[in-house]
This record gives C-alpha cells, structure tokens and sequence, in this order.
C-alpha cells in the first residue's frame, strides 16, 4: 500500500464500515507490516514510555484513571505514561482514532476497549497480541470470575485484560428532589409507572425528571435497551439482540414510543451537552433523576458535599430488579507495539489484585478477579456487589459493545442517531430490523 493510499484510507475511515476497514487492513496494511516488521519498537517511541489511549476523562473516570496510572508509576518509576485520550462518552471517539492509528502501523502501547465482541474485528485483523503466556497466569485466570475472563478471549486466545465490571441499568436520583416531589421509587416498579414518578417531578417540582445527553446516541441507546429488558423481560432482550427484531415487534415499539414520551421530560439543552453534564444536574438538584451506568457514582464521589444516601442514591432502574446489565473495560496489547516490556507490565498491573483495588472504587464499578479486598468500596458499591452476587441474569448490552457483533452495533448507533433527531419509531423499528443483516 503506498503512502497515498493509505493515508487516503485513514482520512476516509468514518465513512468506512467497520469491518471492511479491519478487513483491510489486515489483509493489506497491517499484513505487510508485521510480515516485514523486525521488531517492536517503534521509531517514533521510546520503549520506556508507556502511551495509554482511553476515553476516561469525565468526573470520577478521570480521577480512577489517575489513580491506576500513579500506582503503576510507583511500581515501575522507570517507565513514562503518555496519557493520550480519546474524549467521548462510550467510546464514542476513540474507535476511529484507534483504528486510524492501526491503519498508519502506528498504534498506541496499549488502548481500551469493551472486552467480548468488540475484539473481534481486531483479532480478525490480527492487530492484537496473545498475552496468554505473558499476562494470563494461572494465578489470574484463577481469579478471574469466568464469565468476564471468557469475554478476554472471545476466539480463544486471551488478547484483553478486563478491569472492571459496571451495571448498567441503574436509576439514580436526588434525594432531596424526590422528596419534594413526593415520588418513591421504591413503589416504581416497571418502566411505564416510571413516566408517571416522572409526570409527578414535573408537576410539583421546578427540576428536569429525567437528565439525559442526546448529544450522541449511546445514552439513549441504553436507556431503550433498559426499557425494554423492564417492560418485556430479559428474555425478549436477549432474543431482539440475537436479530430477532420482528418477534418481538410490539415490545420493541411499544419501549421505544415509551422513552419518546421521556424524551418531554429531558432537560431542554440534552442535545448539546455531555453524560457528565447531564449528571451534574442530579447533583445540583436540578434534575431528579437519570438512566446511567455506575460510572455515575464515581462523578457523585468526586463531587465534595454529595452523599450517598443523604443527598443521592439509586435503585436498579424500575423493572429490572435481579438483572445486572453488565458492561466491562478491558486493555490491550496492539502489534507492532513500541514499548512490549512496559505495555505487559500495564496489562500485569490492569490484572492485579491491587491495581483493581485501587480503580474500581474511584470508578463505580466493581472488580473481575473474585480475589479483592472490598473494605475501600464503601456502602454504594458493597450494595452492587451485594445485587451482582445474587443476580439472576447477566446480559450484555448493544449501547457498550458486548451483545452484539461490531457492525451490527455500528447500525444500531445509526439507527438512534436518527431517532434521537426525529424520535420517529416506526423508522426506529425498521431499522432495528434491519440492522441484524450483516455478512
Ligand atoms: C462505557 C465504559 C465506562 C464509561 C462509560 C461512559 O462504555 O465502559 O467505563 O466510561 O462508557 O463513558
């Protein structure tokens, strides 16, 4: 591939379908260079850095991240982190600047990613490295809760590290706003009652009911994904997500007419802002409640004066009791990589006891390796670990990469990124349809 061509196919890299865009690049790009390829370090990098690509930089992520890198420095003083992120909620930047980067044989030591079906495409396009000898010990792979460590291979060979793992289908809330409302939640207890708690904040209270960013389109995503698990049952989720769209139409439209008619109850500004702005309005009291993942508490803990219980708290969102929406974070090792003894060292300290303990409390989300010393964690998130123990179902989600393969993920961020401008759900449900027809 000359220069020409290749820089041609980087700058075209959003326009590119996913897989087409692996597909070339392991059959043409990244081939070539790792057939010609001597070594792994790159002339651009030096070995003793270390550059890390997440998307980690909003209110309690940002402080998670900082701690694991601090901990990791002060085990390997000699290494230099070149923290290099890729801003957006979910991911939703760093895709293609990874896979710019991938294109241009310049990948970074090590990125994030959502270990399980996200993977795929990278295994396929042979960018990532076995670290099945290297950094899955047996000591680990016998901590590791098996589930989570299965979603570190998903052909086989380990080629992630999962860090933590989140719940998805959370309702947080102010408590204070609630209680002027006079809403419990503890007497919500599906989805369409939701509406009406939310109808009663809009009546009695000046606060937004429901904060939400549809600045892009995963927020929502999500919340359609939870909605639906509440009025429909996580079996029908688990079947829409196995393409069965059209079974299951009533379900699918009648969730999908339900969060339009949340929509009325968002804040005004929802389409310009971020998921972290939106949750600071819970935290102001601005709003009463939102749909989020835990990462949402590690904003609340960051946040001075914001107190669990006191001034917020959460239930799983209505509905979706016993259920915990698992979505996880995993690092990787790409090839050619310019630094392999510092990026095995990261993927060692991702997999540790203690760089677990020291991430997860920060973040709001609780650990993969069975193995950690929860007495850091506090009430919150001993709650979680309490409802994840002694969950019934553990689904994956469409919104954070592990339920469904990436183009048809890729399809489904198009179709609620025209739902979220037209909220249209006759074109929704078509295009749900639709999404599931990929080679
Ligand atoms: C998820 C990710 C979380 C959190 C969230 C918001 O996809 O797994 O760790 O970062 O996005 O950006």
């Amino acid at each position: 591939m000359s220069n020409d061509t290749n820089r041609g196919a980087a700058n075209g890299v959003t326009r590119v379908r996913r897989r087409t865009l692996l597909r070339a690049a392991g059959a043409v790009g990244l081939a070539g260079s790792i057939a010609g390829y001597a070594g792994d370090a790159s002339a651009a990098r030096q070995e003793g850095e270390l550059e890390l690509v997440h998307w980690w930089t909003a209110g309690g992520e940002q402080e998670a991240l900082q701690a694991l890198i601090e901990g990791f420095q002060e085990q390997n003083p000699d290494i230099e982190v070149v923290n290099n992120p890729a801003p957006g909620g979910a991911g939703s930047a760093l895709d293609t600047v990874i896979k710019n980067r991938i294109l241009n044989q310049d990948p970074p030591s090590t990125f994030q990613i959502w270990p399980g079906q996200s993977l795929n495409e990278f295994i396929e396009g042979d960018v990532l490295r076995d670290i099945g000898d290297s950094v899955w010990t047996d000591e680990m792979r016998e901590a590791y809760l098996d589930d989570v460590q299965e979603l570190a291979r998903p052909q086989g060979n380990f080629v992630s590290v999962p860090l933590n793992i989140h719940r998805l289908n959370n309702l947080f809330f102010n408590t204070q706003v609630l209680e002027d409302a006079g809403v419990d939640l503890s007497n919500v207890d599906s989805p369409s009652a939701l509406l009406e708690a939310m109808e009663t904040v809009d009546s009695e209270t000046d606060a937004v009911p429901m904060a939400q960013q549809t600045q892009s389109p995963w927020s929502t995503l999500q919340l359609w994904e939870d909605v639906l698990v509440g009025e429909a049952g996580v079996d029908v989720y688990r079947d829409v997500l196995d393409g069965n769209v059209g079974d299951h139409e009533d379900a699918v439209r009648s969730s999908l007419d339900l969060v339009t008619q949340y929509k009325d109850l968002f804040n005004q500004d929802a389409g310009s802002i971020t998921w972290d702005q939106a949750n600071a309005k819970v935290i102001q009291g601005d709003a009463a409640m939102i749909h989020q993942g835990d990462w949402a508490a590690g904003q609340y803990k960051a946040t001075e004066d914001f107190e669990f219980e006191s001034d917020w708290d959460a239930v799983p969102f209505p509905g979706t009791t016993g259920i915990y929406h698992i979505v996880s974070d995993s690092f990787t090792f790409p090839k050619p990589n310019p630094s392999p003894d510092a990026t095995t060292k990261w993927l060692q300290w991702v997999g540790s006891v203690e760089g677990q303990e020291t991430f997860n409390p920060i973040k709001g989300s609780i650990p993969p390796r069975t193995d950690v010393p929860t007495d850091d964690f506090g009430p919150f998130l001993t709650r979680q670990f309490e409802d994840f123990s002694g969950s019934d179902s553990q689904p994956p989600t469409i919104a954070h990469g592990t339920g469904v393969v990436p183009e048809v993920k890729s399809n489904i961020d198009g179709v609620f990124a025209s739902f979220i401008e037209n909220w249209n759900v006759d074109r929704a449900f078509n295009g749900l349809s639709n999404a599931f027809d990929v080679q």
